[in-house]
């Protein structure tokens, strides 16, 4: 599938990019030592980061492993809000910046390590007075403003979990989120700001909560957008609905939080206290509740902080993920502020008002080091040179890519426009499930490769397992740091090895499960292979042990770098009262990565204009999901290609919406359907 079609391109990839001298002399970790040091201990490798963190109490025990379930650093308790903050403050660095923010319209503040302790203390004190308290959870559906990671900081205070839902989520996806966690109180804002225009975030969770959510108790509403004509940095907020107020359910952020004490004790949290969940697109319509406990994320993400971006004080980091996604959890918020750092975060979209509005966010605030998506770079480099070219970005030192396997051309262009040929570039592959990054350079040691996200993390042990579970790794470290994960004398040239990716080993921040389903927990991860954690990508390891990301392998598209199962695209189209079947697949997009393509059968008693239907699925899928689940193509057909048992067959689908010649057809029960559903598609594509 995936697989075979991206692995030759990819490793036909030979050039190579060593981290320069002088980067390398200054980088947080330079010494490939520490490989070979932490394999020979893993745990004591990981207790080392934890020691880093502020304690109220010191664990006893690192480790308890009972597959599939870990407690890290057990009987430790400590604050994940402290240690982003309070112990920063109580450094002497209450006068050091920790969020240099921008709205869309161009207004802009930054806050201080000082101001955010004040602020989140309100905003915990006010949560505390709307009835939260130690082991709720709290849904926040915010705009991209500072208050969104005070508010999960503030949650953290108090022992509240957070559950943030994307805002570019529908009301039904919200719905579905909050009843989930069973949410007490949920916190949003009157709308954002997004390409000129505003994301009514208050209407949609009315919507939501008419729907039913009965656990809903209030809500709290931020100011942001303000009323259609407030004029922020010169620019009017244009007409948008602002919903219906429900006195006694609806509570202004303005009202309640002001008016608070600006002292609020941090929480003493058991190391295996819930710090969030997150909810994530699996292989059935039902997205998983992905659950993160306190000590043990936070070392991970410290940690990987710390090393992967080489973060130092006068760094200015900017991670362009939304904190609706866990890169904004880890790398706009614990991670970063953990380590103290200067963190910039933005409100809208990239080409808001042009075509440059990131390259002039890094010009303006001086950014270091940048960690975006590469369904972003494609975007930048289709718009072309002229947009970073016209900005001054010598600030740039180091840069990151998240989300999905970068092709090299890509690569190429991320490392010499933006990175002026002198940054080096961090892949990093990792997952809401595991927390913080597993797969990685270090970039004063590792010589990158583009398109492979290099090696395991420190501790850390990939393997590439076949499909009879075996492991055939054919060597790990590129440099030889450490050798073959399954034992064997496998060779140290020779072909790349392709197959599923496991992790081999527990680590601190994977999720200790999904919210209130042990069992789906186990069969997603844990089954398959026995003993290892199973991703759900496929990835070839080649001779020198870089590992080459392939995709995912099972029922989940990755679309501008962000999971979507096709069961949940196909049951909102079923949802449609047009349509009888659907089918979805995720086809090879050169901007988005995959893009979404349907292939539904109409009701015979449905009349219909083909035009407009398509039209109209499309706008369905996106009201019932979110814009990112509206799909690039529709096809009408009147069947799809099933085996005998009545299995759809996704694989020649894929053939048929990529244009390939089709793959294997013996199964099919009749052959004629895909040829019939091919001539449609070339017919109506475009
Ligand atoms: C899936 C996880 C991790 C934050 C954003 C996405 C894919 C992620 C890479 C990379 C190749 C990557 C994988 C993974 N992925 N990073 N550097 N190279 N693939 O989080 O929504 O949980 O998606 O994204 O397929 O399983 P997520």
């Amino acid at each position: 599938m995936i697989m075979s079609r991206t692995i030759d391109t990819l490793l036909e990839e030979s050039r190579s990019f060593p981290p320069s001298p002088e980067f390398a002399a200054r980088a947080n970790v330079n010494d490939p030592g520490i490989y070979s040091e932490a394999l020979r201990d893993p745990q004591a490798f990981w207790a080392k980061w934890a020691d880093s963190l502020h304690w109220f109490q010191r664990w006893h025990t690192v480790l308890e492993w009972n597959l599939p379930d870990a407690k890290w650093f057990v009987g430790g308790k400590l604050n994940a809000c402290y240690n982003c903050i309070d112990r920063h403050v109580e450094a002497g660095n209450a006068l050091r910046t920790a969020f240099i923010w921008e709205g869309e319209p161009g207004d802009s503040r930054t806050i201080t390590y000082g101001e955010i302790l004040i602020e989140v203390s309100k905003i915990a004190n006010a949560l505390k007075e709307l009835g939260v308290q130690h082991g709720d959870r709290v849904c926040i559906y915010m705009p991209m403003v500072p208050e969104l990671a005070m508010t999960m900081l503030a949650c953290a205070r108090i022992g509240a979990a957070h559950s943030v839902v994307f805002g570019g989520f529908s009301a039904d996806s919200l719905q579905e989120r909050i009843n989930d966690a069973e949410a007490k109180v949920l916190i949003t804002a009157d709308g954002g700001w997004r390409r000129g225009g505003v994301v009514p975030l208050k209407k949609i969770v009315d919507q939501a909560l008419d729907l039913g959510c009965p656990s809903i108790e209030r809500v709290l509403v931020l100011e942001r957008a303000g009323a259609p004509g407030t004029i922020t940095n010169g620019l009017a907020t244009p007409e948008y609905d602002r919903g219906a107020w429900q006195e006694g359910r609806d509570v202004r952020w303005a009202d309640i939080v002001s008016r608070q004490s600006d002292v609020c004790d941090c929480e003493p949290m058991d190391s295996e206290d819930l710090l969030f969940i997150l909810y994530t697109s699996g292989s059935t319509g039902k997205p998983k509740g992905i659950v993160h406990t306190t000590g043990g994320y936070l070392t991970g993400v410290a940690a990987t902080t710390k090393w992967v971006f080489d973060l130092k004080d006068d760094d200015v980091f900017w991670c362009t993920a939304d904190c609706g996604w866990v890169t904004g959890h880890s790398y706009v918020v614990y991670g970063p502020l953990a380590n103290g750092a200067q963190v910039v975060i933005y409100e809208g979209a990239p080409d808001a008002p042009d075509k440059d509005r990131f390259w002039r966010i890094v010009e303006r605030h001086g950014v270091t080091v940048l960690y975006t998506a590469p369904t972003a770079i494609r975007t930048f480099m289709k718009w072309g040179d002229a947009y970073p070219k016209r900005c001054d970005l010598s600030s740039l030192r180091l840069l990151g890519s998240v989300g999905e396997p970068i092709n090299p051309e890509a690569w190429m262009w991320y490392h010499e426009v933006i990175g002026g040929g002198r940054c080096p570039i961090v892949d990093t592959w990792w997952q809401t499930e595991t927390g913080s990054i597993l797969i990685t350079p270090l970039p004063g040691i590792t010589t990158t490769k583009p398109g492979s996200a290099t090696q395991p993390f420190p501790a850390i042990r990939a393997a590439i397992i076949d499909e009879a579970g075996n492991d055939v790794t054919p060597v790990q470290g590129a440099l030889g740091y450490y050798s073959c994960a399954s034992g064997s004398d496998a060779p140290t040239t020779g072909p790349a090895v392709g197959g599923y990716l496991a992790i081999l080993d527990p680590w601190p921040s994977m999720t200790r499960g999904i919210w209130r389903d042990p069992e789906r927990f186990f069969d997603v991860y844990w089954k398959r292979f026995p003993g290892r954690y199973f991703p759900g990508d496929g990835a070839k390891v080649d001779h020198e042990g870089y590992f080459w990301l392939l995709g995912r392998v099972d029922d989940v598209m990755l679309v501008a770098g962000h999971n979507i199962s096709t069961m949940e695209v196909e049951s909102a189209l079923v949802d449609h009262h047009a349509v009888a079947e659907a089918a979805v697949i995720g086809k090879s997009h050169d901007v988005k990565g995959q893009a979404i393509a349907a292939f539904v059968i109409i009701r015979s008693e449905i009349r219909y204009e083909s035009d407009g239907l398509i039209a109209e699925l499309k706008a369905h899928c996106a009201a019932k999901i979110g814009a990112i689940a509206r799909p690039d193509d529709v096809i009408i057909t009147a069947e799809l290609p099933k085996t005998r048992s009545g299995k759809i067959m996704r694989r020649l689908l894929r053939d048929v919406a990529e244009g390939r010649a089709l793959g294997d057809t013996t199964t099919l029960a009749d052959p004629a359907v895909v040829n019939a559903l091919r001539e449609k598609y070339e017919s109506e594509e475009g």
